[in-house]
C-alpha cells in the first residue's frame, strides 16, 4: 500500500519538496547522514541524469556527483555537448547516504522514490538517463541485468528511459567506457527525435 505521505508529496512544489527531504526521516539513513542531497541542476532541464545515492563526498556537500564518479560523469555529459546545470539536472534514488556506501535497501527505495517522482514531475524532462544498476533496477522496477536494459527505451511514469553504466563502475572497468559511449549516443539521438516531435 502507498504511504500516507505519498499523495502529500505529489502536491509539493520545489520549495515545499526541498523542504520535505531535508527534514525527512522516513528511513534509518536519516540517523547515518551528515545531509541529504537533493539534486542538482536546471528545474525544467529536458535531460535528468538518476544515480544510486550519495557518496562520502556528496554526503559532505550536499550535491550529487562531485566525487571521482561524478568527474567522470561531467565527461560523459560533455561528450554530448551537454554540462551540469544546462538543460541537465541530476538527482539519486536515495537523497541519503548509506553508510560505507552499502547497497541501498528496498524499504529505503520505497520511502524514497516518492520524492524522486515528484522531482520528475516538476521537472517535466524529456528523457531520464539511469546510471547504473541500481538506478536502473529501481526506476524500472525491474531486476534485469544492465545488459539486457542497454539499448532499448523504458519508461518511468510517462517519460522516457535510457540506461548506461554508473560512472564509479566505469572507473573500474575501463573497456566499458566504449559501450557507455554507445548509450550516449542513443541518448543524444533519442532526445534529438523527442525534440524534433
Ligand atoms: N554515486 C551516485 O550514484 N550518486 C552520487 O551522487 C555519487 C556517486
Amino acid at each position: 500500500a502507498a504511504p500516507d505521505r505519498h499523495p502529500l508529496i505529489m502536491q509539493m512544489d520545489w520549495p515545499e519538496l526541498k523542504q520535505a527531504v531535508a527534514a525527512c526521516e522516513a528511513c534509518s539513513l536519516a540517523s547515518t547522514r551528515t545531509q541529504t542531497v537533493f539534486g542538482v541542476g536546471d528545474e525544467h532541464a529536458e535531460w535528468l541524469f538518476v544515480g544510486e545515492a550519495p557518496g562520502a563526498e556528496e554526503d559532505k556537500r550536499g550535491e550529487p556527483f562531485v566525487g571521482a564518479a561524478g568527474q567522470l560523469l561531467d565527461n560523459m555529459l560533455g561528450a554530448i555537448q551537454l554540462k551540469r546545470g544546462e538543460n541537465v539536472y541530476i538527482a539519486n534514488v536515495l537523497k541519503c547516504r548509506p553508510p560505507q556506501n552499502r547497497d541501498p535497501q528496498g524499504e529505503e527505495v520505497v520511502k524514497c522514490d516518492p520524492f524522486l517522482k515528484r522531482q520528475v514531475e516538476l521537472i517535466k524532462p524529456k528523457l531520464i538517463v539511469a546510471l547504473g544498476r541500481f538506478a536502473a533496477q529501481s526506476v524500472l522496477a525491474t531486476e534485469q541485468s544492465i545488459g539486457a536494459l542497454r539499448g532499448k527505451l523504458h519508461d518511468y511514469h510517462g517519460v522516457p528511459v535510457i540506461v548506461t553504466y554508473h560512472p564509479a563502475y566505469l572507473l573500474r572497468n575501463l573497456p566499458d567506457k566504449a559501450k557507455a559511449w554507445e548509450d550516449l549516443c542513443f541518448a543524444r539521438a533519442t532526445m534529438r527525435n523527442l525534440q524534433s516531435a
